[in-house]
């Protein structure tokens, strides 16, 4: 079998941001336009984006992972060039996204992300929702969404009850199968912050330990990250990235994706990572390699 690649790429939190108009102001969305203009729109950048998904795409991936905030504050007007931009990056059978807090921040446009983004978020069963299951190659890709609008300051996901009783089904029933699972997940299963934090991550872990999968995916916290989760055969990895479009800044660094190659052999699946960053001069270039299995 050839090995199969996976890229990863999260949070782009694509700019410009489209002027609001005064009645999407109201509430949470008016603290988010005040940081936008004062402070994200200096390090959210459009050109590093462009950047990076040009090197990517140079890597010719067999699949893109997108894992949520493509938008800011969801205003109206911010989904199209949303939509417009991820058919750039590819179509939607090569291309799987989930939604992010920031995709659901108001429950005003709650059901955008839905609409715009159907045929990257359906299943393989042409369902749209959560969890779905798509089958490229030897993976097979399990999304979730943990977006759920909060209140301001907040930036908190759940899962809920019904999404984690259907996960443990889908699992259950791809345990049997000979494919590599992949969790696709806005939000990390542990995080440092309560305003940031999965609410549910601990009823997830507990979902992981007893059925297992091979990788999981998130971002959100716009770091690099490899935390590693208890599974019934062993550890499993969970790996967090940079967000897409960012200038390193503060204690974050510069935008970065990266690359799995999967493979099985005799010995059973390899998963080999290599991270590529935004470096000096808009370059982009890789910054490290890792087998994690
Ligand atoms: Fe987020």
């Amino acid at each position: 079998m050839a090995p199969f690649t996976l890229a990863h790429l999260s949070d782009p939190h694509l700019a410009p941001l489209p002027k609001p108009r005064l009645i999407e102001l109201a509430g949470k969305r008016a603290l988010g336009y005040v940081n936008w203009t004062r402070n994200r729109h200096k390090y959210q950048r459009r050109e590093v984006l462009d950047a990076l998904v040009a090197d990517m795409k140079a890597q010719a991936p067999d699949h893109i992972a997108v894992t949520g905030d493509l938008v800011n504050l969801a205003l109206e007007a911010e989904f199209a060039p949303a939509r417009a931009w991820l058919d750039e990056v590819g179509p939607p059978d090569r291309v799987t996204t989930i939604p992010g807090n920031h995709d659901a921040y108001v429950r005003a446009t709650f059901h955008r992300f839905s609409e715009t983004f159907a045929p990257y978020l359906a299943g393989d069963d042409g369902r749209i929702g959560f969890p779905s299951v798509r089958r490229r190659g030897p993976l097979a890709l399990i999304s979730l969404s943990t977006a759920v609008p909060t209140l301001p300051l907040m930036a908190t996901g759940t899962l809920g009850r019904d999404q984690l009783a259907a996960l443990a089904e889908v699992l259950e029933r791809l345990a049997a199968e000979d494919v590599f699972r992949v969790l696709l997940v806005h939000h990390p299963l542990k995080s440092a912050t309560r305003q940031k934090r999965m609410t549910d991550s601990a009823d997830l872990l507990a979902v992981l330990k007893r059925h297992g999968v091979e990788l999981i995916l998130h971002g959100h916290d716009h770091i690099h990250s490899t935390m590693w989760f208890e599974g019934p055969n062993g550890n499993i990895p969970a790996l967090g990235v940079p967000s897409a479009s960012a200038l390193a800044h503060g204690r974050y660094p510069a935008a970065a994706y990266n690359l799995f190659r999967i493979e099985k052999d005799n010995a059973g699946w390899r998963c080999e990572q290599t991270v590529r960053a935004l470096g000096t001069g808009f370059q982009i270039g890789q910054i490290k390699q890792a087998r994690l299995i």
